[in-house]
């Protein structure tokens, strides 16, 4: 989808559909807003007229389509709520559920009137890039197998009008940029969205190898040959049981700066989780393609960092493995030696996620002595009942990341918490024969024995995890409680939230 900004005001010229905001009234409010008065003359009075009725009442998702006179376009009012809970998160709603209402409706181009999206909670520049946010990611769905499908909004133009001109420079540097980092997490949905047929590690082996020669990265791919002289004994057992062998895949953008510190992002790339000889029951398997979320946005991450040039340099490292169970499979009761010569116990082949990352943090830690480690992995199913669909988990040893995390996390609107790590959970995955356990004697805190496991791989680096199980993507089912920016499918979490972060440092 192109985004571009107008100087002009919507409402003065040739667009299929206009789209502004309207606040909730409250009980006592029966006069018609001022604000809506451009809206009402460019109607022709139909829309004091639909107030009065009380058909418009600014509810949120609340959408009312008016046809201009004279076959001028429509003009689409989105309820936006009350104005005591208006924020940026609001409009990136309020863009998608517009976008989304006007699919199969004949509308290409959508114009959205900036001023009606700027009150307390935003600023022009904040709701701008909230408005590309919403259109791009509420246009997205993933039609790679539809054989037909209705055309949606192709254009969205953000309109500026007399008020807010003056800025225009400023905004449209924004919203290019903006616009930039969703086509980015579009891009990296339609990866993380592919079937695990498709996706192997081997396949998105030479997704990374064109990225890279796209935006200029450097990249390595280990193949199960070089996995074994390197002793990553964990990505070769995991992927033991699967004809589609293993593949670590490192990338290195140099970063902007001579001098700034080395951030490295590692994911989880299982493109299937069947559960392995531990199998999953078949409701618990069935969105396991999506197991490789991690490292899939690790990709689109390494895309954002070389198309915004970003000061840090950036690492991306992906552990990607297929879990099947099979004759070659690895067993509960497997000792496994990793990377840097530490063995784990195997107790459930279901846990195989940290068992992958063991080698990838280890081998990241060890040959590059990045400053910071930044994992992302849809590892434990404790996570989602935890905090939900919609919020990753974050574990961290460094007061600086936590906290860079957590300002992204306020300015993009991507949910995360932290959580604590304590001996209490380093006591549960110790092991008895090995050095640690994949799974732990008794069932608690899942999401944390997780962390504990893979904090034992990164030493004393500082480091950060986020466990994304539960917002990595959405279902049908879950589809409903979730803001229209996430369709059903891949959400590509982590990848507006990594490029914040990043940019942040360029500044910090
Ligand atoms: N890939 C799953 C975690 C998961 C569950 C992701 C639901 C997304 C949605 C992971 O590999 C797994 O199976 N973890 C086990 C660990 C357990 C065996 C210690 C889990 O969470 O049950
Ligand atoms: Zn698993
Ligand atoms: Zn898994």
């Amino acid at each position: 989808m192109k985004v571009s900004v107008d100087r002009r005001d919507a409402l003065a010229v040739a667009v299929d559909v206009a789209v502004s905001g309207v606040f909730e009234r409250g009980a006592k409010e029966t006069a018609f807003p001022k604000s809506l008065a451009a809206e009402d003359t460019a109607s022709g009075g139909l829309i004091e007229a639909a107030w009065d009725r009380g058909e418009i009442r600014g509810k949120r998702k609340e959408i009312t389509v008016v046809h201009r006179p004279g076959g001028q376009g429509r003009i689409l009012l989105i309820g936006l709520g009350l104005r005591s809970k208006f924020d940026a998160d609001v409009v990136r709603r309020a863009a998608a559920e517009s976008v989304r209402a006007l699919k199969g409706k004949g509308a290409r181009g959508v114009g959205f009137r900036l001023v009606s999206f700027v009150a307390d909670g935003t600023t022009p520049e904040v709701a701008a890039r909230a408005i590309s946010d919403g259109a791009v990611l509420g246009g997205y769905e993933f039609l790679k197998y539809k054989t037909q499908a209705d055309r949606g909004v192709e254009e969205v133009a953000i309109h500026l009008g007399e008020g807010l001109v003056r800025s225009e420079a400023d905004l449209k540097k924004a919203v290019a940029e903006q616009a930039s980092i969703d086509d980015v997490v579009v891009w990296t949905r339609e990866r993380a969205n592919l079937p695990a047929d498709t996706a192997t590690p081997e396949r998105l082996a030479e997704e990374a190898r064109a990225l890279a020669k796209e935006v200029g990265l450097k990249v390595t791919v280990f193949d199960e040959g070089s996995l074994a002289e390197l002793h990553c004994g964990g990505l070769l057992a995991v992927g033991g049981g699967s004809a589609h062998p293993p593949r670590m895949i490192v990338l290195e953008y140099a970063g902007g700066t001579r001098r700034g510190r080395t951030v490295a992002v590692v994911g989880k790339g299982i493109t299937f989780d069947s559960g392995g000889l531990s199998l999953k029951p078949a409701p618990a398997m069935a969105n396991m393609k999506f197991d490789k979320s991690g490292a899939v946005a690790v990709l689109g991450i390494l895309r954002a960092a070389a198309l915004l040039k970003v000061a840090p340099r950036v690492l991306g490292v992906l552990a990607c493995a297929e879990n099947l169970p099979s004759g070659a499979a690895y067993r509960p009761g497997d000792l496994v030696r990793t990377y840097g010569g530490q063995t784990i116990e195997v107790l459930n082949t279901d846990a195989e996620g940290r068992v992958v990352l063991a080698d990838a943090l280890g081998y990241v830690v060890d040959k590059y002595r990045p400053d910071e480690v930044i994992d992302l992995a849809t590892l434990t199913g404790a996570e989602v009942v935890a905090l939900g669909d919609d919020t990753a988990g974050l574990v961290a040893n460094d007061e600086r990341v936590a906290a860079g995390l957590l300002a992204a996390s306020r300015a993009t609107g991507e949910p995360i918490w932290r959580m604590p790590l304590t001996d209490y959970h380093r006591e549960l995955v110790k092991s008895e024969v090995g050095d640690v356990r994949n799974s732990t004697e008794i069932t608690v805190a899942g999401m944390l024995t997780a962390a504990a496991f893979l904090e034992t791989f990164v030493g004393t680096t500082p480091w950060a995890h986020l466990d994304i199980a539960g917002p990595a993507y959405t279902t049908v089912t879950t589809r409903k409680y979730q803001p229209a920016y996430q369709n059903p499918g891949a959400v590509a979490f982590g990848v507006r939230l990594l490029a914040r972060y990043l940019q942040d440092a360029s500044r910090g």
